[in-house]
């Protein structure tokens, strides 16, 4: 099973930005933990990060007939991008949606998330766990299909 985990914008700042929400591991430590459950879980995982919209959109479009499904924090483009849910929604490959901090509890602008029309579950406010919960739902939701 092959599944593209991707990580929107400002992720790669991690251990840098807003601690006190983010906390003080970096990107590099998120890389290390998700491909530590992906082996446990016998999941053959690609991680891809970027802070442009297209290219994320582009790599889930590449995903189409290659990979078996998708992890995605779309980090701020969660509530912005349109182009993202459709991109999401043309491949039609099992995805779901991590959040480190449980968005549910803050801004109003937070609320919307549009790429999470297109996931089949959230997993949100928990942190780097959260990524590990992603890939157990979607290994199961996969031996299930
Ligand atoms: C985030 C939450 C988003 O609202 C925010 O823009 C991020 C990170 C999270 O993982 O908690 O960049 O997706």
């Amino acid at each position: 099973m092959k599944v593209l985990v991707i990580n929107g914008p400002n992720l790669n700042m991690l251990g840098i930005r807003e601690k006190h929400l983010y906390g003080t591991e970096t990107y590099a430590d998120l890389e290390t933990f998700i491909r530590e459950a992906a082996k446990r879980l016998g999941l053959d995982i690609e991680l891809f990060q970027s802070n442009y919209e297209g290219a994320i959109v582009e790599k889930i479009q590449e995903a189409y007939g290659v990979m078996d499904g998708i992890v995605i924090n779309p980090a701020a483009y969660t509530h912005t991008s349109v182009a993202i849910l459709d991109a999401l929604k043309a491949v039609a490959l099992p995805a779901v949606e991590v959040h480190l901090t449980d968005v549910s509890k803050r801004e109003p602008f937070r609320q919307v998330s549009y790429a999470g029309m297109a996931c089949r579950a959230r997993f949100m406010g928990l942190g780097f766990e959260g990524y590990e919960k992603a890939l157990e739902y979607l290994k199961e939701t996969l031996s299930g299909d």
